[in-house]
């Protein structure tokens, strides 16, 4: 998010609680899990689903360590402040952005969010009774905010202009955003911002999140005041100004959204949904409305037309810069699915669908992320790349973290209202690199040791730390959630979702079933369900998309009708359970060479689930590896037969490669320590050769036009004629089922190049007789 970086580098009234929230409201389930929501299939809560031992358990047990062990009384240091409250001696702040500064008080909320999550799982206490500490001192804190009536009282020399105001900050540093002021980000604690809102929201979360995971109520009587207060905020405004021109117009909001960090306001619409669905209060839904960015792309979004990046004279709006910062603005989507549950305006949703088209498959790199810079932008990897931008777009310092880990909610939430296996193939890809691979492997607890950026580019380094910093609070919850997806169910409880393999136990007291899920996955490749319960229930499997290799399923050592099942979607189970059923699933991993959309010779290797980074500095300066692979496939296409092949190795350890070229390894992203890697190599294949058949014709690309961007990169055309190779698109057809068919293929394509000029005749001709030839090279 907002780094500093990029740019340089109450007076609750006394309405009781009880009346302010209808009790028929308060249900202790996330707002996507309500059963009013428009949605077909819910999650199920956390503490139903538990984590068996492996890959994602390892990552989250060291998260866990980390709450364990830090002093929660440093999060209220700078409230207490502003509440006039003492502190403690010896108690310093967090640090990093949470040291006073003007982002203050988020990390707070990251902190509460991954206690309650971390509590929810095992129900362990130690994690209830830091969460609970600070939701009572932060309520404490409200109250005394709200009751500063006279100017100098406190640290600080306020008075709350609307009551119900919480956070580590003035009350000022939020309303001074809007009119008349419209304050700017920077660094002037008297007169700039930072995002105040996107601060506002991560308390807000955080108190919710206590609500929901661990039935704290006491925090859901701050959040209302709060939310309360953030109405007040955004309509009747800065009163007390002494240049106060009233209300706050549809223009002003849009004008306040459209500024560069300071108009980032996190997830915070999708908070008040939430609120009005839990009170019932129209106020909070005008108040999540108001957050509507409806001068430079609400509109855009609803109607499908990709602004995210545009050229100088295309600027939409008054204050929009040409390239949108992608962490501002991927959590307002999530904010409007929220609306769009509790007010059924079609819209909201349309743009949410819209705007993750934009980035699935045109923005995003294989581990999951985007953002990026490329040639003749600026320099700031945190803002979206131009369409069709991956090859151009490895920056070094890449993706940055907390914006996948809002991707994978936006996946999810779009999931849970249309069933395309798609989503779920993006939450998976997320969730099984990114996200695991932003935890340092080391029980060090002198910070989080999480991510910020991930670096792209060839030969770097990833860095672990940032306490303080949005990827740092993202990252406190992803490493406490791992298994919020894994199960879904339908609204009418027929039917039960596999989203992911992860060993796990869902107990699902309601139906009357528990589901034991025993796998190394994506260390290993098959996994065993065991059912307790008795009774008829659809289990539906998740088909993932890289699943080519086969996807076979038995119950009870029996194979069920209807496989073959087809990768990119579920195969349905319907039957009549009862006690000790087991379903066993085998799914070959395969090894993928992804192509990048705008540059075929730019790839990334993939096994399963997995992106597999090459180990070691390439010699010259960000200059990528290498790699010739063609000559060692066989017929069945598959890289890792002899191409890039895996050392032998058991279940419960991360599988490592070798590729048959430079005798390189090549290992699982989520390997977390501090050696150079690349996640990208260059294909290098210049003749067409059929295993150590060499035609010696040379292996040409197909004009395919590419790059094609929206927006030109500096030094590159395009649309350009760049396009995958003669063997690219031969071997895209692999599997082959005999050698017959093999010759059929590249005769079939040969044919096409001579048609399109590429080859003559007569090299077609070699083509396909040394591809005769070539049985015996070819054979598995
Ligand atoms: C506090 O604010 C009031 C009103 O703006 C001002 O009159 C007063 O001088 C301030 N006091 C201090 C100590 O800054
Ligand atoms: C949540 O807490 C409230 C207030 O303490 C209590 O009445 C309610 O039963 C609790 N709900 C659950 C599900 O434990
Ligand atoms: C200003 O907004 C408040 C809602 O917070 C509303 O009650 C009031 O009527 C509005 N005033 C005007 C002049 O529109
Ligand atoms: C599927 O698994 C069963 C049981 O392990 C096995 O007998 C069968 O050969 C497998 N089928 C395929 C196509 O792999
Ligand atoms: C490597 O290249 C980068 C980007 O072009 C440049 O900033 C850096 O100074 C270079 N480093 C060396 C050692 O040449
Ligand atoms: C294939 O033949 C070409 C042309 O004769 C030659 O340049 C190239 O090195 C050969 N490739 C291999 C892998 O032997
Ligand atoms: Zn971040």
């Amino acid at each position: 998010m907002p780094s500093l970086r990029a740019a340089i580098a109450c007076l609750w009234t006394a309405v009781s609680i009880a009346g302010a929230i209808p009790t028929a409201h308060v249900h202790n389930i996330r707002a996507d899990m309500l059963a009013e929501s428009t949605a077909s299939i819910q999650p199920f809560r956390l503490d139903q689903v538990r984590l068996g031992d492996g890959l994602f358990q390892e990552k989250r047990d060291r998260i866990k360590s980390f709450l364990r062990g830090y002093d929660e009384r440093r999060f209220l240091i700078l409230f207490n402040q502003q509440a006039g409250r003492p502190n403690p001696a010896g108690i310093e702040v967090p640090g990093g952005w949470e040291e006073g500064g003007l982002l203050s008080g988020h990390w707070t909320g990251h902190f509460m969010t991954a206690l309650s999550q971390a509590y929810a799982e095992l129900g362990e206490n130690i994690f209830k009774a830091k969460l609970d500490w600070m939701v009572a001192e932060l309520a404490a804190c409200q109250d005394a905010i709200s009751a500063r009536k006279e100017p100098g009282s406190g640290a600080d020399n306020w008075t709350a202009t609307h009551s119900g105001y919480l956070g580590a900050l003035p009350e000022d540093t939020v309303l001074r955003l809007g009119p008349p002021r419209f304050a700017v980000y920077g660094s002037d604690p008297k007169a700039n911002t930072w995002a105040p809102w996107y601060t506002q929201h991560k308390i807000i979360r955080g108190l919710l999140d206590a609500y929901y995971n661990t039935n704290n109520t006491q925090a859901l009587e701050v959040v209302v005041k709060m939310a309360d207060w953030a109405h007040l905020a955004l309509t009747v405004g800065d009163k007390n100004h002494p240049n106060y021109k009233g209300n706050l117009t549809r223009d002003d909001l849009n004008y306040m959204w459209d500024l560069y960090i300071g108009g980032e306001f996190g997830g915070a619409n999708e908070v008040f949904a939430e609120i009005h669905e839990l009170t019932g209060d129209a106020r909070h839904l005008v108040t999540a409305k108001a957050f509507d960015n409806r001068e430079s792309l609400f509109g855009a979004a609803v109607a499908d037309e990709d602004i995210l990046v545009v050229k100088p004279e295309n600027k939409p709006g008054r204050r929009r810069a040409v390239r949108l910062h992608a962490n501002t603005h991927v959590p307002q989507f999530l904010g409007y699915m929220r609306i769009y549950e509790q007010s059924g305006e079609q819209d909201y949703l349309d743009a949410a669908k819209n705007f993750h088209g934009w980035i699935v498959p045109h923005r995003e790199f294989a581990s999951g992320g985007t953002g990026g810079t490329f040639p003749g932008a600026d320099s700031n990897p945190e803002l979206f790349q131009n369409r069709g931008n991956i090859a151009n777009a490895i920056a070094h310092e890449g993706a940055e973290t907390c914006t996948t880990y809002n991707m994978l909610k936006l996946s999810r939430n779009l999931f849970i209202h249309n069933q395309d296996a798609a989503y779920m193939d993006n939450y998976e890809r997320g969730l099984f690199n990114m996200i695991p691979g932003s935890r340092a492997d080391t029980s060090d607890n002198s910070d989080p040791q999480l991510t910020y950026f991930q670096p792209l580019s060839p030969g770097s380094v990833r860095e672990f730390g940032n306490t303080g910093t949005c990827c740092g609070g993202t990252g406190l919850e992803s490493h406490t959630k791992y298994q919020e997806t894994v199960y879904f169910h339908s609204a009418d409880s027929s039917t039960l979702w596999v989203n992911l393999y992860v060993p796990s136990t869902l107990t699902w007291k309601d139906k009357g079933f528990t589901i034991k899920q025993e796998t190394g996955f994506p260390r290993e490749d098959s996994v065993k369900f065991t059912v307790a319960g008795e009774g008829h229930l659809d289990i539906k499997l998740r088909v993932p998309a890289w699943a080519r290799n086969g996807f076979n399923v038995t119950v009870n050592g029996e194979s069920p009708s209807g496989l073959p099942a087809k990768p990119g979607t579920y195969f349905t189970l319907s039957r009549e359970w009862k006690t000790g059923d087991v379903i066993q699933v085998d799914m070959p991993f395969s090894v993928r060479l992804e192509r990048a959309l705008d540059r075929p010779d730019t790839q990334a290797i993939m096994w399963g689930p997995i992106l597999l980074q090459l180990l070691g500095k390439p010699e010259g300066n960000g200059s990528f590896w290498k790699l010739s692979l063609y000559q060692y496939l066989k017929l069945d296409g598959d890289y890792s037969r002899a191409a890039i092949v895996s050392e032998s190795k058991t279940a419960n350890d991360d599988p490592i490669f070798t590729t048959a070229s430079r005798k390189l390894t090549a290992r699982p992203y989520h390997i977390s320590d501090d050696q150079a890697v690349s996640s990208y190599f260059h294909r290098v294949e210049p003749d067409v050769v059929f295993g150590s058949i060499n035609t010696s014709v040379p292996n040409r690309k197909r004009n395919d036009g590419l790059p094609k961007y929206d927006v030109p990169v500096e030094g590159v055309s395009s649309p350009g004629s760049d396009g995958p190779t003669f063997l690219d698109l031969l071997w895209d057809q692999a599997p082959f089922a005999s050698h017959a068919e093999f010759v059929k293929a590249v005769t079939s394509l040969a044919d096409e190049f001579v048609g399109k000029g590429i080859y003559t005749t007569k090299e077609r001709d070699v083509i396909v007789g040394k591809a005769e030839g070539a049985e015996a090279d070819l054979a598995v």
